[in-house]
């Protein structure tokens, strides 16, 4: 039997959710865990914590990817980014989650796609 509930959780609206893994097997120096504070600042700079383009952000220990990381991946369009550098990260932010154009030299996963990468000049692998 389920337990009644009085009340449900609240979840404002949000657009996009980021996740950033912290993990060492992507990252050895761990890398993700700078990211993922910068990531926070990036978003109040644009202006992207709140409203209707609102982009929640989650830390991971695994994504399940475990190598070239660091790793970040952007929902719901699926796109998993890779070797995010801080200074990848401010592109993803201003040009991806705020201005809706995704960065294909550094995706190496869609959703929805199977095993592909794809290298600096676009080509799929
Ligand atoms: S440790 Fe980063 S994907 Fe597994």
């Amino acid at each position: 039997m389920v337990a009644p509930f009085d009340r449900l959780p609240l979840m404002e609206r949000y657009a996009r959710h980021v996740l950033v893994c912290t993990g060492s097997f992507c990252s050895p120096s761990r890398q993700g865990r700078a990211l993922y504070s910068l990531l926070a600042s990036l978003l109040q700079r644009e202006g992207l914590l709140f409203g209707p383009t609102r982009v929640k952000r989650s830390e991971a220990p695994c994504l399940g990817v475990c190598s070239g990381g660091p790793i970040v991946a952007v929902y719901p369009e699926g796109i998993w980014y890779h070797n995010v550098s801080p200074a990848l990260l401010e592109r993803i932010v201003v040009e991806h989650l705020k201005g809706g154009r995704v960065i294909e030299a550094a995706v190496f996963h869609r959703m929805g796609e199977g095993a592909t990468t794809s290298g600096k000049d676009g080509s799929s692998r």
